[in-house]
């Protein structure tokens, strides 16, 4: 169906996710994992742009060429197609969309790149659409598109439990500086829960969230929150990519404060004191070449809209 302002277009960005904690339990019967997880938003972002068209397509770019997009699927499958569809069936109607999706976050990286599409095509096209929905009705429809969308609505830094997709915020001080490593190849998660399952054999209590963490981030303290780093699917990422278990050394040498896989990997994040510290371990990593390295601040916002013509 042709609909709308045809010259409209809105632009909105979403962040990547990382997982302070990731505490994994059950293999619940619906597939998922019981977690406990501390996410933070950090500044990496997908920029999506969203025009009305006569049938919804995606496109997918990347910023400065840096981040390989080859693997992100370009038909119905697509997250951000699925999030639009999703939006307007919520609201009772059909209507399709151009997608444009300029990526800044890592594919199949471990960093909720494709949550952070879905979260950005929902913003976007509730603009286009003039829907103004509730943010507590965005949050369901992010919640049916994948575990980590909601967090991307919401960014900052929160604690996520249910398969990951129930969100509360957490009110912290801290501003943190990260290194991110990237890897030439991504890593499925799906795969990754698998190997977390062989190698826990079936065998794992319930997740809980390490106290050291919360008095970390309570006390805005870099170093304690280096030191109380977890990711309880490290091992599986690690058992999967044997050279990532270097990577997280060679960054501890360069004097990161903490080292830790970035959720299912394969993406590396480091722990550092300020900016200055996160631009002297990123040139120190990226002499080792052991794939491409940012450097970025968190907490930050999450998903917003950062362009609009043409609309109501
Ligand atoms: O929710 P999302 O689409 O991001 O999940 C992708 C896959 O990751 C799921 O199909 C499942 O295999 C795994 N997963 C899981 N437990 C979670 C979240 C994801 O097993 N809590």
């Amino acid at each position: 169906m042709s609909h709308g302002n045809t010259g409209a277009v809105v632009a909105a960005t979403a962040p990547a996710k990382i997982n302070l904690s990731l505490g994994v339990g059950p293999n619940r019967s619906d597939g998922f994992h019981t977690l406990a997880t501390v996410y933070q938003a950090i500044g990496l972002y997908d920029r999506v742009t969203v025009r009305p068209a006569d049938e919804t397509t995606v496109a997918v770019t990347a910023t400065e060429g840096r981040v390989p997009v080859h693997d992100v699927p370009l038909d119905a499958t697509n997250i951000a197609v699925r999030a639009a569809r999703l939006l307007a069936e919520h609201h009772g109607f059909e209507r399709d969309v151009e997608i444009t999706i300029d990526k800044g976050i890592p594919v199949a990286g471990g960093m909720a790149g494709g949550s952070a599409d879905a979260a950005a095509t929902l913003l976007a096209c509730d603009q286009l659409w003039g829907l103004d929905s509730a943010r507590e009705d965005l949050l369901l429809v992010a919640a049916e598109l994948g575990s980590d969308v909601p967090f991307a609505l919401l960014g900052g830094t929160a604690i996520g439990t249910g398969r990951g997709e129930t969100v509360t915020p957490l009110m912290t001080r801290g501003k943190y500086w990260w290194v991110v490593l990237e890897s030439p190849r991504g890593l499925s998660t799906p795969e990754v829960y698998r190997t977390f399952d062989d190698l826990s054999g079936g065998e794992v209590g319930d997740p809980a969230i390490p106290d050291a963490l919360m008095l970390a981030l309570r006390g805005a303290d870099v170093e304690a929150l280096g030191a109380s780093l977890t990711n309880d699917l490290q091992p599986a990422a690690l058992r999967l990519r044997p050279e990532l278990g270097a990577a997280l050394e060679q960054g501890l040498e360069e004097s990161a404060l903490g080292a830790i896989v970035s959720g299912s990997g394969p993406s590396c994040l480091f722990l550092c004191q300020s900016r200055s510290h996160a631009l002297h371990v990123a040139t120190a990593l990226r002499a080792c070449d052991l794939g491409p390295v940012s450097s970025a601040p968190g907490p930050v916002h999450g998903a917003r809209v950062v362009a609009a013509e043409g609309t109501a």
